[in-house]
């Protein structure tokens, strides 16, 4: 696309640069690398004229990603890998907004991604970009997310895919439909940052392709999380974007997103980042707490799987991306985790544990007196209810003291028996 500018790869550390399509997976110096933009010369006002434009395609044709090309790597309209993604709504439901205390509450829901999660965004720019390099496989390690997506794209690119996993530690959905998509699939008997450590390795001896969120392409498909929620809202910017923090890819992607729009003009005021991670996974948390005054690694155990990490890679990025936002990091347990994973699916809207983790966060912030009630906040469900069914089934039966329970009534098949049920079923409503 004539209109986006060149770019190139650059070490965050170093500062050495790499041709864009160099396939290396991190600088000589061991960093990670981001992308870099020749300064973008487009007006504030054309460059909304342009993406309002791009909105009147016919329905579904549009990706809600490239849409946003001035902000991405310049990619021939044909090269592109896109189911399409993103066009994500921005529900507002009187009942997440209440049981939060924040009457401004917005819902970004990433989980209406083509493959479930958020994780589609930065997948389409990494394998679009993969097949420009002649990449001959990709990989990844993953929570379970990446994995489907991976495995999705690749799928549609035609490109052979692999993937490592936590053995035991991933979501029913999620494992499905890697395996349905045709990624080849490894169980390791450890944890995730054991998964990415090994497959940093392998990639060294195979020339694997590796398409987590260390991938900086990665990191700039993410970005249009942020990019498409602030033109829902009109360019008027919320105070606070609220997210689920794992690895840290997306609070990376986030906090590059808002500062390339600010420096672009889009934005007259900065968005706080507050990044939630679950209490028994929460090393950026605690390290936050103390003024990032040092780096901190743990053993991940937490209901949330998808942030069941215990050494996030992009710890560096994030912590620019909170610092530069004026954002905030903060810890929940795994019961809030699950009681507002219960009040997003009881709304009618549906997410996965990690996701609502966001929502978890932003009550603790309230409650906290770190988010003011008055404040406009929107909060990233990043994946799909259907993404963990196990764990909707553990909640509504064998978990007791579920406080949203909703246990199924069986009865036996004769309408005196149903009458009743229904008679019960309603009095409890
Ligand atoms: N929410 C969901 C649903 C996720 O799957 C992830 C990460 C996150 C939040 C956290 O994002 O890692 O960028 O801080 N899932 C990765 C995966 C690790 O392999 O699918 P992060």
């Amino acid at each position: 696309m004539s209109s986006t500018p060149n770019c190139w790869q650059v070490c965050e550390a170093c500062g050495l640069r790499y041709a864009e399509l160099d396939r290396r997976d991190s600088c000589q110096c061991g960093s990670l690398l981001e992308i870099a933009y020749d300064d973008l010369t487009i007006p504030p006002a054309e460059l909304r004229r342009r993406f309002d434009e791009r909105c009147a395609a016919p329905p579904g044709t549009q990706s809600g990603v490239w849409r946003y090309a001035e902000f991405l790597p310049p990619v021939e309209t044909e090269a592109i890998v896109s189911f399409p993604e993103g066009n994500t709504p921005l529900v507002a439901s009187r009942a997440v907004s209440e049981w939060v205390g924040c009457a401004a509450l917005r819902l970004k829901h990433e989980g209406l991604n083509p493959s479930g999660s958020f994780k589609d965004r930065g997948m389409t720019v990494a394998i679009t970009q993969a097949r420009r390099m002649g990449a001959t496989a990709v990989a990844c390690a993953s929570t379970g997310n990446t994995a489907a997506s991976l495995a999705a794209y690749a799928a549609l690119a035609g490109l052979p895919a692999v993937v490592i996993v936590p053995a035991g530690r991933v979501a029913l959905g999620k494992l499905t439909q890697t395996v349905a998509f045709g990624a080849r699939t490894i169980a390791v008997k450890g944890d995730f940052d054991a998964c990415l450590t090994l497959l940093q390795q392998a990639a060294k001896r195979t020339g694997l392709y590796i398409v987590n969120s260390v991938n900086p392409y990665r990191v700039e498909g993410q970005k249009t999380i942020a990019i498409e929620l602030l033109h829902q809202l009109g360019w008027n910017p919320p105070d606070w974007i609220v997210l689920p923090a794992g690895n840290l890819g997306n609070t990376a992607a986030l906090g590059k997103a808002i500062a390339e729009l600010h420096r672009a003009g889009l934005l007259a005021s900065k968005p706080r980042i507050l990044a939630v991670q679950a209490a028994g996974a929460a090393p950026f948390a605690k390290a936050f707490a103390e003024g990032f005054a040092r780096r901190y690694a743990v053993h991940p155990d937490t209901v949330a799987t998808a942030i069941r990490i215990g050494q996030p890679a992009s710890w560096d990025r994030a912590v620019r991306a909170i610092l530069g936002s004026g954002g905030a990091v903060i810890a929940v347990e795994d019961s809030e985790i699950l009681e507002a994973k219960a009040v997003v699916d009881g709304a009618g809207i549906g997410c996965e544990p990690a996701s609502a983790a966001a929502v978890a966060g932003l009550r603790r912030a309230v409650l906290d007196g770190l988010v003011k009630p008055s404040e406009r906040a929107v909060a990233v469900l990043t994946g799909h209810v259907l993404k963990d069914p196990e764990i909707v089934a553990w909640y509504h039966t064998e978990f007791e003291a579920a406080p949203r329970r909703n246990a199924m009534i069986e009865v036996q098949p004769v309408l005196d028996a149903v009458l009743k049920a229904i008679d019960r079923a309603i009095q409890g409503a």
